[in-house]
């Protein structure tokens, strides 16, 4: 096997490896589901009234950074519903018949999930504002001089959309879900609790000082710190560690490259060209993902967020500017004003 192909497969194997532990973590309910206090409280009333009533949740739009729990939030939904969930995502509807299948086979009251909902085809959007609104489709069959529409009826379900970018939904669609949620970055504390969960579900031992600079450095991200408490159980295990210390915490975060901040190599190679070739900015989102190698929609998505919420980077009608603070953070001198 060539190199370059054993690393795919490895590279393959690791990501199913993270899907499966991801899958293991899940919380199931809302009490188990850490954090995010005012979405849940929202939901927790809105699932109750549903299920006074005996129907179908209203539509549920969740969006916000990749990690954050919206998948997660999905089935806890369902979950406390006590209904069937059917799991999809935009980019995998390839026909409208393909979405009408999906839709056929609902029970009254199950959810239907959208993941990466901004990426729909517009065809296939267009054939959910009636299934949204008043629970049926129109659809064409046949062909030729036989082309005759149907009109088939769907039980009342519930649809929750997932999306890292919001703007970029069709304000029809946008406009048809009755409860939108966005999921904030998680503080340092929750953080630190979602990491003390996820190590009783592993059986790691780790200390208390070792959870709290693992959560610091997590990007506010659940996904993130999951996957940092596996690299640093193994850095742990290597040096036969029975409990998860906090200099080893700190020296393996050292060599995986998160910094005191929790900015990982990617993020700093953003404020990096934008310092280095573009004098600190305004630059524009084309021309950012052009010089680091990564996509638009993975900055806007994934980096963008939090180094706005961090206040690294400002937003300007021009584009994207870094702030005095990026240029201490890269240990770089800073210009004058
Ligand atoms: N509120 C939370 N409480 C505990 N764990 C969480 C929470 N949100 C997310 N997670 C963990 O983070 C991982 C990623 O969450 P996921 O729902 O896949 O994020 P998203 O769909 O927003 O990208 C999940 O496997 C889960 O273990
Ligand atoms: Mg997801």
């Amino acid at each position: 096997m060539a190199d370059n192909e054993k690393m795919l497969v490895s590279a393959e194997s690791q990501g199913q490896a993270e899907e499966q532990t991801e899958f293991t973590l899940r919380p199931q309910t809302l009490d188990e589901y850490l954090g995010q206090e005012r979405v849940k409280k929202e939901l927790a009333v809105y699932i109750e009234a549903a299920k006074k009533r005996d129907e179908a949740l209203d539509h549920v739009l969740l969006y916000g950074p990749p990690g954050l729990g919206k998948t997660t939030l999905a089935f806890v939904i369902a979950n406390e519903l006590g209904v069937h969930l059917k799991s999809t995502s935009g980019p995998a509807i390839e026909k409208a018949g393909d979405l009408v299948a999906l839709l056929t086979d609902l029970e009254p009251g199950d959810i239907l999930f959208i993941d990466e909902i901004h990426r729909l085809a517009k065809p296939i959007e267009e054939v959910l504002y009636s299934a949204m609104e008043d629970y049926y489709v129109d659809i064409v069959i046949g062909e030729g001089q036989t082309t005759h529409a149907v009109h088939v009826p769907l039980p009342p379900f519930t649809l929750i959309g997932a999306t890292t970018l919001a703007g970029q939904l069709a304000a029809p669609l946008r406009d048809r879900f009755g409860i939108v949620e966005h999921l904030q970055y998680y503080k340092t504390a929750e953080l630190g609790k979602i990491i003390s969960r996820s190590s009783a579900v592993f059986n790691i031992k780790i200390a208390p000082a070792a959870t709290q600079e693992l959560a610091r450095r997590s990007r506010g991200t659940p996904r993130v710190a999951n996957r940092l408490l596996r690299r640093v159980r193994d850095f742990a295990q290597v040096k036969g560690e029975s409990v998860i210390s906090f200099p080893t915490t700190a020296a393996s975060l050292k060599q995986l490259q998160v910094d005191d901040e929790g900015l990982d190599q990617t993020d700093r190679k953003i404020l990096q060209v934008i310092i280095k070739n573009y004098h600190g900015g305004p630059v524009g989102i084309r021309t950012l993902a052009a010089n680091t190698g990564e996509d638009v929609e993975t900055i806007q998505s994934l980096y963008e967020p939090y180094l706005l919420q961090q206040g690294f980077l400002l937003m300007t009608p021009r584009g994207r500017m870094v702030t005095k603070k990026a240029y201490l953070q890269l240990g770089l001198p800073v210009p004058n004003e």
